[in-house]
Order: C-alpha cells, then structure tokens, then sequence
C-alpha cells in the first residue's frame, strides 16, 4: 500500500476537506515544511503518491524546491492543482514540466469539487505506480530469464568440475540475492545407497575444508538431502518446535556470522534422485552489500519469498545436469585413462628395463609444459596452453613409445651384439681348436721318439708343452676380445684390429673341410662401433614412431586431443632436421614434442641401470642434454626452463639413490 499526501501552501485546506478525509485518505502537508525537511521521502523506498495544491505565486517562486522535491526518490509520484487563476503562459515560465500539472481550481469552489478532484488525481497516480510496479516485475522477470539462460549455458560449458560448483553456488546466490550460501554433494555407500553428504564450496569461506555429514532428519540439508523437500527457514535462531533438524551454529560462531533466513534446496537429477543440496543464507536488498554480523540480525536480511523458490530450484534443475554431465565426462576420462594406462604397462612389460619410462615422460614433460605456461615475461610469454591442449600433452607422452608394439622382442630388450646362444657357438669353436691342439703337439712329441728315442726327451717336451700353453694362452686372449666386442660399448680400434685378425682364421673339421672361426654374420654383428644393433635393427627400433603415429591416427579424439598423434610423432625429431622418421625442421616441430623429446632423453639417461647402459648422475645427463643443444638436436630455450625450474626433480631423482 503506499503513502498519500497533499502537499499545500494553503492553511485553509485543512478544515475546508476536513468532513472528507476518509474518501481522500491523504495527509495534508505544508509546502514549507516539506522544503525544509524532506527526509520522510528519502527514507523511504515505497511509493508515494502527492497532490500539490498551491497557488501560482507559491509556483512562480518555488518551482525550484518543488523540482528539487519531485527528484529526490524515483517512487515519488505527484501531480499539481493550481490554485486558480492560473494563466497558460506561466507554465513556460517554471521548471515544472507541462504534464505535471492536473487542473486549475478556485478554493472558492465547494470542497466536494475539490476532494473530487483530489480522489481522481490519487486513482490516477495509483494507476501509474501500478504500472511502474508490472513494469519493474516484467524488468526483473525478463533479466532472471536472461540469467537463468546464462546460467544454463555457463554450466553445460564448465568442464573444471570445482568451479562448476563454485559457479552453481553463485549463481543461486546472486539470483535468489543471498549473503552466503553452501554446496554439498550426495555420497553413496558402496551399495549404491545414498549415506553422506560432502561439503563441496562455501561462499563465506573458501578455504574450508571438505567434511561429511549423515544424510538424515537431524541436520537442515541432511534433511533436504533426505526428503527431497524444499526448505524454506525465515529465522534459523527461532525454528518451530516441532520440525526434526536443527541448526548447528557453530560456524557462525567460528566465523563470526549470523544465519538468519535460509533457503535450502535439493539438486535432483532427470530421474528425481537428490545429487546434492545448495544452501542460501540471509536473504538481503543488494546483492553486492557487505552485512555486519548485527545487520543480519535486523531488517536488512528478509526472508527468502516464493519466487525465491522458483528460482533457485530452476538453477538447482539446472546444476544438477550440469554436475551429472560433468561426472558422466569424468567417468569417460577415468576409463579412458584406466585404458591408456593399461596400454602403457602392457607395452613396457615387453621391456621390463625400460617399465614406468612412459609415465616419468609425462610427468616431465606435462611439468615443463606448466611452467612455460605460467612464464609472463621472456620468449615463452605467449606460449599458453588451454585444458585440453596440457591433456592433448600428457596422452601424447604416456603414448609416445606406444608403436613399440610393432618391434620385434628380442630386438627392443637385445643388451648384447650377438645373442647369448650364438656368442656360446663362437666359444666352443675356441675350445674346439684349444683341444684341437692338443693331439698336434702330442704327435710332435711322438715323431721325436720315433726320430731320436728317449734320449733328451724331457727337455723336448718342456719345450713343446711350453709352446702348447702358449699357444693355448693365445687363443684364450683372443676369445677374449671378441667376447669383449660382443659389449654395446664404443669399440676401440685396438680390438677393432685384433677382430680383424681373428676373422681371418679358419679351423679345421675332423673330415679335413675347414671353416672361418666366426662367420661374416657374427663379424659384422661384433664390428658394431658403438652400441649393440646393426642398421637394419636401428631402423626397426626407429620404426617404433611410425607405429606411434599410425596406432594413435586411428584413435577417434576428440577436437581438443586431435593433435595427440602429430605431437607423439615428432618425439625423436632433432631441431638441425636430422631426427627421424621425417626430418623435420626447428619450425616444423611443434614444441610440445620439443618438450617431450627433453623430458624423453632425460629419462633415458638416468633411468635405473639397464643391460646395455649404466644410468647416468642428474649432473651428466643434464650436461648430455646441453651438448644435445650444441650439436642442434634439442631446444636451447626449452632445456633453460627445464633445468632452472628443476623440472627433473618432479620426480626423486632416480640416479642419486643410485650413487649413494
Ligand atoms: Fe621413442
Ligand atoms: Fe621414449
């Protein structure tokens, strides 16, 4: 209902209408007195309604404070009669605008003209406030739809699941206007029966930590949770004896709060399944006001109203999709994730001495890759990468030795030039001639007793068996060295010589045919300068890329993953455009594959000890890597972030136990 008044610099009206006040429901005012003190309209934010009843002289000198009064509070409706005779040509002379003024009629008149009048005027402004007041709720009706629309579309777009309930939370407060509000989610047991509620985000403090709570009739959102039922607590101090929860109000101790009114609601999902529960406290006028803990207890918090309710369960309807949407894609994610991990160990299983290199891989390079992320200054302060392009990173890494798959066995674990069974072959053939010797210098030994008898035999055989051991020392030394060029390590040119040598013998069967002691096949094996595979081997292992990048282009991602198989296969590329398979150049390396090809030698070097290789001190192998950039292999500016932010000790450094 709003106030009427009217506003006069005529004593006499008063006692003229006096019989008529109930019909007029007005209080009559002197101008001056509402000229010196306006305070009644500014304080108010209720309409109300005034008839100005003045003389033309009061309107000529006065137009000023009666403007200055008719702006003071927008809810200030008014018309004015003018106290004939009242010409038309003053109107021009005022700052009053035209439509303001209603009629032009004599005191003289009888007062039933004028109450009439009155009564008229105030049905007329009573129209206009009723007319504001529709157009104030059509206002708000349309901006809450807007809201509510934005509200939909920025849930259905949140995949940060945090922040996606910190947005709910939010937006339920700002549209239902609320000072604090809280989110919880439903817990189920392992029988799929809803037992507890977690505390998820706070709009009062952030930092708290999560809790539980029972689901049950003890606690207001246990409640919620429990029934389904809407809440609705004018005071939560003073709640109705009979209701079963209670309020806990140890927070508002703690936090020095006051929870006055409260609006709880059930977030339930398509099948009608309460998910969760949001919380509103302390319904106030102005979202953005700041509330003393004494102002919650007063006025400036009202209870939450019916289109309050409407509201907030259209946001709750709404974030329970949302939150549903977002589990379902988490659920998609951890079962591709529990796949690609499967994946990863199946394949490093082939290669027990190379097992957890993949997911040490990601591990650095997914590190390296925040930290250029966060660089705001310096090369890399352009270089940002959104959610799913740090995804598109890590899936590349755990994958990027996935084509392994396609390499034969015993080439991806072979630890030695020749295999151990052919090796065991070449010995025999130097036992076979060690004991081959043996009768040719027993017949020595015969052909000198035939020839001259025991006479001086002794020293003879001395002799002859002196040159036996010899020559058997002679064969050992060179099994030896070839037992020693079978290693992956360099070859040194002295055994390199010797190897020469040894092919060059030939021993011979007890059928008289003779045969190379090791055969162009093992020669070319045990002539390896460095490392244990031949080329052809080389290109096999190499090979692994190519598989890489065909196994992952059949992999249907989605737009934000889609680069997975180009970044995988540029992880063995060198910046001089010398790597392989395609021998890309600097600008054509995508620089996640930069980052992965650091984070992949890195790990190569000083992962444990392997057959082939000894795992190299933190020192060496971040030294390794620095000529790798002088030689134009990998990113200088990449190894800096890599090395400074000490990316490498994501992880305990492996090789320093190793050490110790
Ligand atoms: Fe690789
Ligand atoms: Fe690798």
């Amino acid at each position: 209902m709003s106030t009427q008044y009217i506003i006069t610099d005529n004593p006499g009206l008063t006692g003229k209408i006096q019989s008529f006040s109930q019909q007029v429901n007005a209080k009559i005012i002197d101008i001056e007195d509402i000229i010196i003190n306006p305070s009644f309209i500014q304080s108010t934010n209720k309409f109300i309604l005034v008839v100005f009843y003045l003389n033309k002289e009061t309107i000529l000198t006065k137009h000023k404070q009666i403007r200055n009064i008719l702006t003071i509070n927008s809810n200030f409706l008014a018309m004015i009669v003018v106290n004939a005779p009242f010409e038309e040509d003053v109107l021009t002379q005022t700052d009053l605008e035209k439509d303001l003024y209603y009629s032009n009629i004599e005191f003289t008149v009888p007062p039933v003209f004028l109450v009439r009048n009155f009564i008229n005027i105030f049905s007329l402004l009573q129209m206009r406030k009723e007319g504001f007041e529709l157009q104030y709720k059509f206002n708000i009706s349309t901006s809450h739809i807007s809201k509510l629309t934005r509200i939909g579309m920025s849930l259905g777009n949140e995949k940060d699941f945090t922040k996606l309930l910190r947005d709910i939370l939010f937006s339920a407060r700002e549209i239902c206007i609320a000072d604090g509000g809280s989110l919880y989610l439903v817990e189920k047991d392992e029988n799929g029966v809803p037992k507890n509620l977690r505390f998820k985000v706070s709009a009062l403090d952030l930092k708290t930590s999560e809790f539980l709570m029972p689901i049950n009739k003890q606690s207001i959102s246990g409640f919620v949770a429990f029934t389904g039922q809407l809440l609705n607590i004018p005071d939560a101090y003073n709640l109705p004896p009979n209701v079963e929860y209670r309020f806990n109000s140890e927070y508002d101790k703690i936090k020095n709060y006051y929870s006055k009114s409260m609006l709880v609601v059930p977030m339930k999902n398509h099948t009608g399944e309460v998910i969760g529960v949001i919380q509103l406290i302390n319904k106030k006028r102005n979202f953005n006001q700041k509330l003393t803990p004494e102002q919650m207890k007063g006025s400036d918090v009202t209870s939450f109203d019916k289109y309050s309710e409407d509201l907030v369960m259209s946001v709750a309807g709404q974030a329970a999709v949302a939150i549903q949407n977002n589990n379902l894609i988490q659920d998609i994610e951890k079962l591709f994730e529990g796949f690609v991990t499967a994946s990863v160990s199946a394949i490093e299983s082939r290669d027990p001495t190379t097992s957890g290199h993949s997911f040490r891989v990601a591990e650095f390079t997914v590190g390296l890759a925040k930290l250029v992320d966060s660089l705001d200054d310096g090369m890399f302060k352009d270089v940002k990468f959104t959610y799913d392009q740090m995804r598109e990173i890590r899936y590349a890494s755990l994958l990027h030795d996935f084509g392994k798959v396609g390499v034969r066995e015993k080439v991806l674990v072979k630890s030695k030039k020749l295999e151990t069974y052919q090796l065991d072959i070449i010995k025999w053939r130097f036992y076979y001639l060690i004991k081959d010797l043996e009768p040719k210098f027993n017949q020595k030994k015969l052909d000198y007793l035939k020839s001259n008898g025991s006479s001086e035999f002794t020293s003879y055989e001395t002799k002859i068996d002196s040159e036996f051991a010899l020559e058997k020392e002679r064969l050992s030394n060179l099994m030896e060295i070839v037992i020693k060029c079978n290693e992956p390590t360099v070859l040194e040119q002295s055994s390199s010589n010797l190897l020469d040598d040894i092919a060059k013998i030939n021993y011979e069967f007890v059928d008289g045919s003779s045969y190379p002691l090791i055969t162009e096949f093992e020669y070319n094996f045990l002539s390896i300068k460095k490392g244990s595979l031949d080329l052809k081997e080389r290109l096999e292992i190499e090979s692994h890329v190519e598989h890489t990048f065909q196994f992952l282009s059949k992999i249907p991602w989605t737009d934000g993953l889609k680069s997975i198989p180009k970044i995988a296969h540029a992880h063995h590329e060198k910046l001089n455009g010398k790597g392989y398979p395609r021998g890309l150049l600097a600008h054509e390396i995508p620089i996640q594959s930069k980052m992965m090809t650091i984070a992949d030698i890195y790990d190569a070097l000083t992962d444990k000890d392997r057959p082939y290789k000894k795992a190299i001190p933190v020192e060496r192998a971040l030294d390794i890597l620095k000529m790798e950039v002088k030689d134009n292999h990998v990113d200088n500016d990449l190894l800096n972030v890599f090395i400074n932010g000490k990316i490498y000790e994501i992880l305990t450094p492996k090789v320093t136990d190793h050490i110790a």
